[in-house]
């Protein structure tokens, strides 16, 4: 059959914006049915009732869906504009669901019990803490084993999507247009072989931001590290069929001291890693990041959205770390990042937003 018997809706650019806009409904209400029932099922188990401390009124749900709508639409206009192919709109690890989902299920009475309990640093039998940094040995959103096992980085993405109702890799790819467009026209050394350029993301977790960058940016070879052991282990697994120059290089390490000689990287990147690590070690991070980027190179940060950007939302901020296990989140909330990323020696530092999520766009000056 010839292309002009083809319905012009199969191949119409809004026949696949309604089809992402519904894979993206799909998602949100499946978030929201999952903690609806979670909570009844756990206060009808328990006869306790865990509130938010802020409930949500109604001009709150819908402050909140208009800015979901906003970052979908952005998510499609860069897609159209190229960023990335629109396939990777529909990305998703439908085995991970079909296999982990019911353990979230299973899982959770011992959340709960952690939760109420306030048992903050309870590891399985076995699992060995020794040589982390204190304010890494925590159950970090109540998670069974922190992030010290196998199961908790099965089971990681599927919290992050419950609880972001499907919005965490829209939120994630906002990082990708500043970064192509720096790494566009980053000059190629004269006279030398051409070399891949190099990005290393700090924090890699299970290598989601990784794997969208490679959909992104195929040609560029990618690095990652991160404190969990089991959590560079499912990022390799998720980025084992990545196209590249290289497979992607992981690496277990502390972010505050990278085992990379300086200014080895064009880019580095670091999504939702900040609000978990105290104050010192976020300036450390930011001053490891500046040491490996090299001169004229771009450091992207995506982390939570704060106080000072959204006074609409702090009723939200206030419910996070009050539900969820984050030590370090009230202070993440209030603290300059920009300063930070100047004192480490970064210059032109642009910030935005995208729903809850914040971006710091930051360069390192050529000398
Ligand atoms: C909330 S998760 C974010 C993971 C991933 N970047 C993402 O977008 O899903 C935080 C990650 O930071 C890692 N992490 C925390 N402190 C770290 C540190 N000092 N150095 C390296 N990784 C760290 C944890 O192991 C975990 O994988």
């Amino acid at each position: 059959m010839s292309d002009s018997f083809t319905p012009n809706l199969l191949n119409s650019d809004a026949l696949t914006k309604f089809a992402y806009q519904t894979f993206q409904q799909g998602k949100q209400y499946f978030g929201f049915a999952h903690k609806t029932l979670s909570s009844r099922l756990l206060n009808a188990l328990f006869d306790h009732k865990r509130e938010e401390p802020n409930p949500l009124n109604q001009a709150m749900l819908q402050t909140i869906q208009s800015k979901i709508d906003r970052l979908l639409e952005a998510d499609w206009q860069d897609a159209e504009a190229g960023v990335y192919p629109k396939q990777a709109l529909f990305d998703n690890r439908w085995d991970d669901f079909f296999r982990y989902y019911p353990e979230l299920w299973i899982d959770l009475p011992k959340i709960w019990a952690r939760a109420t309990q306030k048992r903050y640093q309870d590891f399985s039998a076995g699992i060995s803490t020794a040589g982390y940094p204190d304010y890494y040995v925590q159950n970090f959103h109540h998670q069974t084993d922190g992030y010290f096992s196998d199961a908790s980085a099965n089971m990681y993405d599927l919290q992050v999507e419950v609880l972001f109702n499907g919005t965490a890799a829209p939120m994630r790819r906002r990082i990708l247009a500043p970064l192509k467009q720096h790494l566009s026209q980053m000059p190629v050394a004269i006279g030398t072989t051409p070399q891949p350029l190099k990005l290393l993301d700090i924090a890699c977790g299970t290598g989601n931001s990784l794997k969208l960058i490679n959909q992104a940016m195929p040609d560029v070879a990618l690095y990652g590290i991160d404190l969990s052991p089991a959590y560079i282990r499912k990022a390799n697994d998720n980025l084992a069929n990545n196209q590249g120059p290289i497979p992607a290089q992981l690496i277990q390490a502390n972010g505050e001291e990278l085992p990379f000689v300086n200014e080895f990287f064009e880019a580095t990147t670091s999504t939702f890693l900040f609000h978990e690590l105290p104050a010192d070690a976020r300036q450390n991070v930011i001053n490891e990041a500046f040491r490996v980027t090299k001169p004229g190179g771009i450091f992207v940060i995506c982390d939570s959205v704060q106080k000072m950007d959204a006074p609409e939302f702090e009723p939200l901020m206030e419910n996070f770390p009050a539900m969820f296990h984050e030590p370090y989140y009230r202070h993440y909330i209030a603290d300059d990042l920009v300063a930070r990323l100047e004192t480490a020696g970064f210059k032109d530092v642009a910030t935005h937003n995208h729903f809850m999520s914040k971006y710091w766009v930051a360069i390192k000056p050529v000398a």
